[in-house]
Parts: C-alpha cells; sequence; structure tokens
C-alpha cells in the first residue's frame, strides 16, 4: 500500500494557517486537525461508534507505552492490530512511549541503549530502545508512528537539554534503521514521524528542527513543549519550528492543549494536535462549549435547562440540558462522563473543522481573534 502523502490546500494570508488533507492506508484526515487520545486502545468514556457518529473524529491516538504493558504485543498481533482489535477502521497514530516513560514510570535510567523502568502497574522491569519501540509500534499497527525521544521537564538547563536533543537525534536514526530493516505487519503502510526537541533555547530548537527536516520524513512533529512553561514561550517556540520545518509536509505539535492554544498555534502553522484535556477535564466536570467555559458542578447550573451547546449541531449536545449534566456530575453517575466527554471532544472537532472552513473561505486571522475570546470566556 502506499506512504502517508500531504496535500497543501491552502495557506492563510497574513497567517501561518494551512488547510491541507493527509493521506493514509485507513483514509483521509482533513487538516487542521485534533486527533482524540485512546490511550489504553479507548477514548475514554466512548465508543467507536460515537467517535465517529457524534464526534466526527478522523483519527486517533494509541500509546505504546500503555499498550505494550496491557494487552502486550501478543495479544495485539493475534488480533491482526489495534484496528482490528478495537473496531476503529480510521486511521491511527501511536505515540513511542517516550513521553510516557518519564511521566508515568517509577526508577527510570536513560542510556545511549535506551531507558530502564519500571511499570506503573506492577513495578515489572522493562527496557524501551529504539528498536525495541518500534518492534512494538510495528505491533500495534499504528498508521502513524512516533520516534523514540526524551522529552526534558521545562526548564532544563542548557547543557542537558542540548545532551538529550542530541541523544533524541541519535535514537531517531536508529528508529529509520530498525524500520527499514523490518517490513510492515498488516499489509498496510506504518509512517514515522521524528520529533523536534531542544527544550526553550532557540538555537537548539532551530538545529534541531534542520537535523529533522534532513531526514525527509512524511511528517514532523514538535514535541517538549506545554510542560509547564509560560502560553506566550509556548507560542513563541511553535513559531520558530514552523518557521524551520518543511512546508510541504504535516506538522504535529504534541500534547497542545486548550481551545484557544490551538487556534494561536493553528495560526503560527500547526496542522495536527492531541490532547487528554477534553476528556480527562470532561470527567472532572469541565465542560468546553461554544458559549466558553463552564464548570458543571457548579450550582448556578442547577436549574439552567437550556441544552449543553446550542452552538454544536450535535444530538447529545443539543438534547441534554445543562441541569441535567450537572445532576449527573453531582450524583457521580457514569453517564456524566460520558456525555461529557462527547460534548468536549465534538466541541473541539468543531473547533478545528470551523478553522479549516475559515482558512479555505481567507478570512482564517480576523476569524481567529473573535473565536479566541469566545472560547476563552468563564461561564
Ligand atoms: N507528548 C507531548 N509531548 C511529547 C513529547 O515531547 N514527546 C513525545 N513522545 N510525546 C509527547
Amino acid at each position: 500500500m502506499a506512504a502517508l502523502s500531504f496535500e497543501l490546500e491552502t495557506t492563510s494570508v497574513g497567517s501561518r494557517a494551512r488547510a491541507g488533507k493527509i493521506s493514509t492506508d485507513h483514509g483521509e484526515i482533513h487538516t487542521p486537525i485534533f486527533m482524540p487520545v485512546g490511550t489504553v486502545g479507548t477514548v475514554k468514556a466512548v465508543t467507536q461508534q460515537q467517535l465517529k457518529d457524534d464526534v466526527e473524529a478522523q483519527i486517533i491516538l494509541g500509546n505504546t507505552y500503555h499498550l505494550y504493558l496491557r494487552p502486550g504485543t501478543e495479544v495485539l498481533e493475534a488480533a491482526g492490530g489495534l484496528h482490528k482489535f478495537n473496531g476503529w477502521d480510521r486511521p491511527i497514530l501511536t505515540d513511542s512511549g517516550g513521553y510516557q516513560v518519564f511521566s508515568l514510570a517509577a526508577n527510570r535510567k536513560i542510556k545511549e541503549e535506551g531507558v530502564m523502568f519500571q511499570s506503573h502497574i506492577d513495578g515489572s522491569r522493562h527496557l524501551f530502545s529504539p528498536e525495541s519501540v518500534m518492534d512494538i509500534q510495528r505491533s500495534i499497527g499504528a498508521d502513524i508512528i512516533m520516534a523514540f525521544d526524551e522529552c526534558p521537564p521545562y526548564p532544563s538547563e542548557y547543557g542537558y537539554a542540548k545532551k538529550s536533543m542530541e541523544l533524541t537525534h541519535r535514537w531517531l536514526d536508529r528508529c529509520i534503521q530498525r524500520l527499514a530493516d523490518t517490513p510492515d505487519k498488516y499489509g498496510y503502510t506504518q509512517n514515522l514521524f521524528p520529533i523536534v526537541q531542544g527544550s526553550t533555547y532557540k538555537d537548539l530548537r532551530k538545529a534541531s528542527c534542520e537535523y529533522i527536516a534532513s531526514k525527509q520524513a512524511v511528517g514532523n512533529a514538535i514535541g517538549g513543549l506545554s510542560v509547564g512553561e509560560p502560553e506566550e514561550m509556548m507560542y513563541e517556540f511553535t513559531e520558530l519550528c514552523t518557521e524551520n520545518l518543511p512546508v510541504d509536509k504535516p506538522r504535529y505539535l504534541m500534547g497542545v492543549g486548550t481551545p484557544w492554544n490551538i487556534l494561536e498555534c493553528i495560526d503560527r502553522g500547526i496542522d495536527m494536535f492531541d490532547c487528554v484535556m477534553p476528556t480527562r477535564n470532561g470527567r472532572n466536570g469541565m465542560i468546553f462549549t461554544t458559549e466558553g467555559v463552564i464548570n458543571i458542578k457548579n450550582k448556578k447550573w442547577a436549574t439552567d435547562f437550556s441544552p449543553i451547546d446550542p452552538g454544536l449541531d450535535n444530538e447529545i449536545s443539543r438534547f441534554y440540558t445543562k441541569a441535567y449534566l450537572r445532576h449527573l456530575f453531582v450524583a457521580d453517575e457514569i453517564l456524566g462522563m460520558q456525555l461529557a466527554s462527547l460534548q468536549n471532544l465534538s466541541f473541539y472537532l468543531w473547533l478545528v473543522g470551523e478553522a479549516r472552513q475559515h482558512i479555505l473561505a481567507g478570512d482564517f486571522a480576523s476569524w481567529k481573534t473573535g473565536m479566541v475570546d469566545q472560547v476563552k470566556r468563564r461561564c
């Protein structure tokens, strides 16, 4: 089958925003796009049918770290890959586990070879190397697979950030070699995205972009941002990266972010986003709507019988009321988390879809300014 391809449809005037189309063996993705996070092979509290019919998700994420620990590659291979296992027949992207090993696992030891760590589930010991992570992602069978990287914390000292970036680059070369040495497992093409690192140092970020661009991958990612640095700094470094990455390849900003972060970074030339925020914060009662952000547990919603979000053309957002959703949260009912996740994901997908329409129509820059204020509003 065919390698991933990217068609750049339009670039905005007065902005770096772009509209494009990514083609994979599991279908097309219209960019800019938000990718719901399905860490262990499920977007929490949402079925695959709902993801298609209600959320209109075009691609979802999985995580190498979690899927390797549970259910494990033996089960995934026996199923014929993650698409067959979970019934999602559109594109899937898997993160490499680099980030999760640093945020979740215990007793990590980073060496040239890879990272030794203990599972957060049962304390068992494992080694992730660029080679083993490519092998695991081959078994999972995602359409887009991420290089094994180290994401340094914020702030990091210059010396550490430089060494870490160089290690990530050497690991990238090993990832590329391993993929070249191993065939696709399931008859469709898996595509590697390298990851730019370099912390919050301009010369390092620029060097990392140049190194990553020289690999001529079909798409490129920016990591190590939204890790605690001020928002303005995240925007500045995102722009520095998009200025130094190829124009004709999709650009993926990992782990970002709030609705306004996404709009600002589309403006700076990002095509792909993922974040746990709509699902994780949704399960805690934070509801993103076209009217602004709602804390649904607040007493003020107790008798508000207006739809959750009248601005979305979505059955769930229009059928259920704010008062009912609040009741579900106060009573600790499972349906509350389901409805909140569906609302938030539908809103995120609506937002990137609107951004795309305005890029195509040529009025993205002015639309964005008003929309940032609207989505930031606290109701
Ligand atoms: N998710 C969010 N940030 C990162 C990153 O820097 N690296 C990886 N692999 N995943 C991420």
